[in-house]
């Protein structure tokens, strides 16, 4: 059986209904998180939820449940899921009114959340392996900074990279590397590392805000500095991040191989060392 928390009440996934003139259906109207669930246990939910109101905030929409109150029917439906290591996917579209471009001022939203089926365990040979990846002009808005439910975008991006049998597009606006279809890309040259700065043009991923903490914490040094993709191509080594990937290394991009061909050293060191701070979170073995 799988349930789904629908406007603050869990039910059965097939009693669970949205309106066709529900605005995230037509107008891709609202904002979403993913969430990692280690064991059972929620990894940085209480930052997703930050970056939840934040979305909701940046579109004109005010979510009409307390964070505290979400959390709790969140814990819940992983109560009654018994959820192991998966994805929780959750919500928030601005609700139901006629099809009119124009806002409406007064509307119930509609929440919905759910276990992702399919995320089950974690993509260890994948992680392990590393992935090729294309280079793909960033043709999306200008506000990838809102965790948008409006990607078709991205999904078009993801298209282009799976058509070249890839598993991630590594966008590029003219010169300058923004990030991933669906992640945060990073480029590690002589032992530093560089990420794009969380601006308006990236999803300030919270996997990546976590891998910055995890390399203060062991003194690597990292630049939240736009790179460009010459120097992606000339990079020692280079990786994906994001909360379904957690650090997944990039082996090639356009067939060319980053580094030797083979995930790299400190992509490595790094991704134990967020394993571990992922289990002390969480207080759970992975
Ligand atoms: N994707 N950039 C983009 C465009 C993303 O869609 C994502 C996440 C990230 C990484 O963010 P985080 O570390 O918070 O997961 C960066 C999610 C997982 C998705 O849409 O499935």
């Amino acid at each position: 059986m799988s349930y789904v928390l629908i406007n603050g009440e869990i039910v059965e996934r097939s009693q669970a209904k949205v309106d066709i003139e529900d605005r995230g259906y037509q107008f891709g109207d609202g904002v979403y998180e993913v969430v990692r669930i280690y064991n059972g246990k929620p990894f940085a939910l209480s930052e997703h939820l930050d970056r939840f109101y934040e979305s909701a905030e940046k579109i004109y929409m005010k979510i009409r449940y307390e964070k505290m109150e979400l959390e709790k029917k969140l814990l819940s439906l992983l109560n009654i899921e018994n959820a192991g290591t998966c994805s929780l996917y959750l919500q928030y579209t601005r609700g139901t009114a006629f099809r009119n471009h124009v806002i409406p001022s007064e509307l119930e939203g509609t929440l919905t959340a759910y276990i992702l089926h399919g995320s089950q365990g974690r993509n260890t040979s994948l992680m392990e392996k590393g992935i090729s990846t294309i280079l793909a002009e960033d043709t999306r808005w200008l506000h990838c900074d809102i965790k948008s439910i409006s990607l078709l975008g991205n999904v078009l991006l993801k298209h282009k990279a799976t058509m070249a049998g890839c598993a991630e597009a590594i966008l590029h606006r003219g010169s300058t590397v923004t990030e991933g279809s669906a992640t945060n890309v990073w480029m590690i040259k002589d032992g530093v590392l560089k990420t794009h700065p969380a601006n308006n043009l990236i999803l300030n991923g919270i996997t990546r805000q976590k891998i910055l903490t995890v390399c203060k914490r062991n003194g690597i040094p990292v630049e939240e500095k736009a790179f460009t993709v010459s120097e992606l191509l000339n990079a020692d080594e280079a990786f994906i991040s994001s909360t379904t990937l957690e650090i997944t290394p990039i082996i090639s991009i356009d067939g060319v191989k980053v580094g030797n061909g083979s995930p790299g050293e400190l992509t490595r060191t790094l991704h134990n060392l967020f394993v571990k701070f992922i289990e002390e979170e969480c207080q759970t073995t992975l």
